[in-house]
C-alpha cells in the first residue's frame, strides 16, 4: 500500500524537528510499540502506521480490532509539556473531525461518532521522557474506520469514513489528518484546550442529552468546561466529569 509517505513527511518535519514516518505490515499495537520505545529512550518525534494490529487497545482495557484495510491505525509520538493534560483527547478529536467532515461529532472524551455510531477512537498515554519528568513522551493513538466492517456480534454496526467520504482510503484519511493533528498538538502544548473549545460545542454529540456515567448516576450534557471537563447536570446540582466514562442513556 502506497502512504505517500514523502509528502506527509515534508508537511510535518517543519513544525516537528527530528520528525520521522513509519509504516509497519504488522505490529501489536502502535500505541504499545512506541511506549516500548519511550521506555527505551527513544522519544524522537514519530508518526507510526500499522496496516495490521495484532492487539490493538481501546481505552479502560478494551480492545480494538480491525481488519488490515478496513480501519486506519496510528499513533503519534513525541515529547510534549503541556501546562495541562485535560483536553487533549478533545484537541485531537476536534481536529479530526473537521478534517473528515461536517456529520462527524464528538462523544466526550475521546469517540468520534456519526449518527451515535462510533467512527473512531483515540488512546492517549504518557511515558517519562528520561531522567527528567519535562517534558513527558506523549503517545496519541488513533483507530479510524474507513470502511465498514463486518459487524457480527456488534450491537451496532459501527461508522466508516466511505460513508462520508466515498472512495477513500486509508491512506487518503491519513493524508488528510497528519499535518493539521501535529500543529493542533504543537498548540494545545502552548494554548491548553481554549482555542479548541468552541470547535469542540460545535460538534458535542451529548450536549442536553440525556447520560449515564459509569457509576450510575444519571443527568444531562451540558458541554464542557474551560478544560475540557464534561458538565453533567445531576440531581446533586451541575458537576464536572474528568475522567469517568459515560454513555449516553438508551432512549
Ligand atoms: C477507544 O476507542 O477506546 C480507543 C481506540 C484507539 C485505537 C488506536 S488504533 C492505533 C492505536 N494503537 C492501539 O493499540 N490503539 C490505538
Amino acid at each position: 500500500m502506497n502512504w505517500g509517505g514523502e509528502a506527509i513527511w515534508e508537511a510535518v518535519a517543519p513544525l516537528l524537528p527530528g520528525f520521522t514516518g513509519e509504516v509497519l505490515p504488522q505490529v501489536d499495537s502502535t500505541n504499545t510499540e512506541l511506549m516500548r520505545r519511550a521506555r527505551a529512550g527513544r522519544i524522537e518525534p514519530v508518526l507510526l502506521v500499522a496496516e495490521s494490529q495484532t492487539a490493538g487497545r481501546g481505552r479502560l482495557g478494551r480492545g480494538w480490532a480491525s481488519a488490515p484495510g478496513d480501519s486506519l491505525t496510528f499513533s503519534l509520538g513525541l515529547p510534549l509539556a503541556p501546562a495541562d493534560w485535560a483536553g487533549l483527547s478533545l484537541a485531537v478529536g476536534v481536529t479530526i473531525a473537521e478534517q473528515l467532515h461536517p456529520l462527524v461529532r464528538l462523544k466526550w472524551p475521546n469517540d468520534l461518532w456519526v449518527d451515535d455510531r462510533k467512527l473512531a477512537g483515540i488512546l492517549i498515554e504518557t511515558a517519562n521522557a528520561g531522567t527528567h519528568s519535562l517534558p513527558r513522551h506523549a503517545v496519541i493513538g488513533v483507530g479510524i474506520n474507513v470502511r465498514q466492517p463486518k459487524a457480527e456480534g456488534l450491537s451496532t454496526a459501527p461508522a466508516a469514513v466511505d460513508e462520508l467520504l466515498a472512495g477513500t482510503d486509508a491512506p487518503g484519511v491519513l493524508a488528510r489528518i497528519a499535518k493539521p493533528l501535529v500543529e493542533s498538538v504543537l498548540a494545545f502544548q502552548t494554548f491548553g484546550f481554549a482555542p479548541f473549545h468552541a470547535r469542540f460545542d460545535s460538534r458535542d454529540a451529548l450536549r442536553d442529552r440525556a447520560v449515564v456515567l459509569s457509576d450510575g448516576t444519571a443527568g444531562t450534557a451540558h458541554g464542557v468546561t474551560d478544560t475540557g471537563g464534561l458538565l453533567v447536570h445531576t440531581a446533586a446540582g451541575m458537576t464536572t466529569v474528568t475522567s469517568a466514562e459515560v454513555s449516553v442513556r438508551p432512549a
